[in-house]
């Protein structure tokens, strides 16, 4: 994410449909948004972060997708979020394999987990195609989320002819 994807990142970050099951506040105006994206530090502590998703042949920025480090927790989760026109295509299934893969295989994480607020049946699904498994609820600043998971074995079963054999 560059100070250029400024004004797609308010877009996305203040639309309600987007943020309705995130536990964030909307993004109020585009500044805040360019102070979000330049106060942005993750992918130089812990080194590795969440991605622009850009579709390909548009050029356009349509959400974000990766890792997080949650030191509460002592653990990595994977995130996804795209703007509402780009819903129900699978891009954020396709940036969630893409992202597993990477944190598997190329920063040899152990487990990824994801936390998800209760009705967000979207995400719910994003992480069944992905083969994840729901764990125990956990609370997480105070809010009890669905805490869902995936080993990096379980990850390297190749069944289905893919990463993680993940349907779309
Ligand atoms: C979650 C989100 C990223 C999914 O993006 P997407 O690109 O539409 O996801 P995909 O197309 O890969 O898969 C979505 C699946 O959910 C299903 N789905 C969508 N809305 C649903 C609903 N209300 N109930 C049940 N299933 C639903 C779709 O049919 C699809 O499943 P299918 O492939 O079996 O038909 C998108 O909805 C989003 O940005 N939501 C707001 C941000 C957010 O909540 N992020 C997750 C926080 S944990």
């Amino acid at each position: 994410m560059t100070l250029e994807d400024a004004d797609a990142f308010f877009r996305l970050n203040s639309h309600p449909d987007v943020m309705r099951y995130t536990g964030e506040p909307p993004l109020p105006s585009v500044e805040a948004a360019r102070e979000a994206i330049a106060g942005y530090r993750d992918w130089d502590d812990p080194g590795y972060g969440r991605w622009a998703c850009v579709l390909r042949d548009e050029g356009a920025m349509i959400g974000f997708c990766g890792l997080k480090f949650l030191p509460e927790l002592g653990e990595t989760d994977i995130g996804y979020r795209l703007h509402p026109d780009y819903w129900g295509r699978g891009l954020a299934t396709e940036a969630a394999r893409a992202t597993l893969h990477y944190g598997f295989e190329t920063l040899d994480l152990e487990e990824i987990v994801a936390l998800v607020l209760p009705g967000n049946a979207a995400s719910v699904r994003v992480l069944q195609k992905l083969r994840m498994e729901r764990g125990e609820d956990i609370t997480y600043f105070d809010e009890r989320v669905q805490r869902w998971s995936i080993t990096r074995g379980s990850a390297k079963v190749e069944d289905a002819g893919g990463f993680n054999g993940i349907d779309n």
